[in-house]
């Protein structure tokens, strides 16, 4: 029998609860590496297709393995059956990331054996799941626009796929290479919330798309994927960079968070906030929109010089707010366009659990009284 350490510590900081190949961090120099190579050599020279190739066999591929798990991949672009049918059933009001979570889910209906949990099988699904959830985002947002859905062209990769699905048009190579980048550097990062809450329920032995499905659910929180639409609204909320100063003061001195900052692990710049902000600042010359650029600069260095010390520096969620509003998305599809990417990481996070599993099963401390009598209704 083993006996776990007693103490509780909130909000599990610190805590090692899982193993894993894919991604490095050491918060305190600002490192991410995956499999050992470092975020901004994948956001300067891989692609997102062969990130996942490293990502899930922890290794580059050959020119060949690119080939094949690409055709593979765009094997998986399509929508099942039937698919389509729900996304039009889902009401045009409804914010994506509750339409995409109940998706995914459904995808498990549409899969002849859902509950296969081989290595093996979960691969299959993994594919299957990341290969066709840009269709779900991309037919769910014209639905509510009024148009029909774009089939997927398999001769587009990835990210073109995706925005040619959305905008019913092939996207230039400057934006298709600014959405890459964006997929490569949010595609896996340790054992953030999502990731756990997944590794927990695969680890119950139940099924693929249903630790999917409760990782987008825990995405979508605003601590977490759901900070970069926070990060927009403030920027759109900014009328101009004279008022940022007064702004952030404003927030810190109500205790508010300031979204985009802030990070459990990094107590120095997210080094993914170091590539975003680049591709910001040349996206937002490109397309006009340098004024989101310029206010995100301003309040960079407000938080800088008042919470700096506290090691509040800019996460992820940061500048790829204006990133995707440069791209051309929407403001409620930022966070579907996390899950996108990290479908990835947590599918990869669910195949080293099968791998290697044991239930998790922590324990709570109880903090109630003891010894109550149970008091009659009438004495209440
Ligand atoms: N703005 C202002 N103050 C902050 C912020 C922020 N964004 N983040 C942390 N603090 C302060 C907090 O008030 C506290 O101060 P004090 O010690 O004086 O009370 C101190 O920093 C420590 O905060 P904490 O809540 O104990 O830190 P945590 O590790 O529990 O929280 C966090 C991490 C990411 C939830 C938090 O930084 C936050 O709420 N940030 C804003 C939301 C956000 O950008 N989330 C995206 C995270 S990165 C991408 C991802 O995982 O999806």
């Amino acid at each position: 029998m083993t006996t776990a350490p007693a103490t509780f510590v909130k909000g599990l900081e610190g805590i090692i609860a899982a193993q894993t190949e894919m991604s490095y961090i050491d918060g305190v120099q600002g490192v991410l590496e995956y499999v050992g190579i470092a975020i901004g050599d994948l956001a300067k020279h891989s692609t997102f297709e062969e990130t996942v190739f490293l990502l899930w066999n922890k290794r580059l591929p050959t020119k060949g393995e690119l080939e094949s798990f690409t055709k593979q991949l765009r094997a998986n672009y399509a929508l099942p059956e039937g698919m389509i049918e729900r996304v039009r059933s889902v009401p045009t009001s409804a914010e994506p990331m509750h339409m995409l979570r109940t998706m995914v889910s459904a995808l498990s209906m549409h899969d002849a054996s859902p509950n296969e949990n081989s290595v093996e099988a979960a691969r299959v699904k993994a594919l299957k799941i990341l290969g066709c959830t840009p269709a779900i985002v991309a037919a769910f947002d014209r639905h509510r626009r009024g148009l029909e859905p774009v089939a997927p062209d398999t001769s587009l990769g990835f990210s073109a796929n995706f925005l040619y699905m959305l905008n019913g048009e092939k996207p230039t190579e400057a934006m298709t290479r600014a959405f890459d980048i964006c997929m490569i550097t949010h595609a896996d990062h340790g054992l953030n919330n999502s990731t756990f809450t997944a590794r927990v329920v695969i680890s119950t032995l139940s099924d693929m798309y249903s630790a999917i499905t409760a990782a987008i659910g825990s995405l979508r929180g605003p601590l977490h994927g759901g900070a970069n639409e926070g990060v927009m609204k403030m920027l759109n909320e900014i009328p101009s960079v004279d008022a940022v100063e007064q702004y952030v003061m404003d927030k810190l001195a109500r205790k508010e968070r300031i979204m985009g900052f802030g990070h459990r692990v990094y107590k120095a710049k997210d080094p993914r906030a170091a590539e975003l902000m680049t591709l910001a600042e040349q996206l937002a010359r490109d397309t006009g929109n340098m004024d989101l650029y310029t206010k995100s600069k301003a309040i960079e260095k407000i938080m800088e010089r008042e919470v700096g010390s506290k090691g509040i520096y800019p996460n992820v969620d940061f500048y790829s707010a204006t990133t995707y509003h440069c791209i051309g998305l929407k403001l409620d599809l930022f966070t579907p366009m996390f899950a996108l990417s990290r479908i990835a990481g947590w599918s990869g996070h669910v195949i080293e659990q099968l791998g290697d599993n044991r239930l998790f099963r922590p324990k709570a401390e109880y903090v109630g009284p003891h010894n109550v009598a149970y008091t009659p209704m009438d004495n209440r």
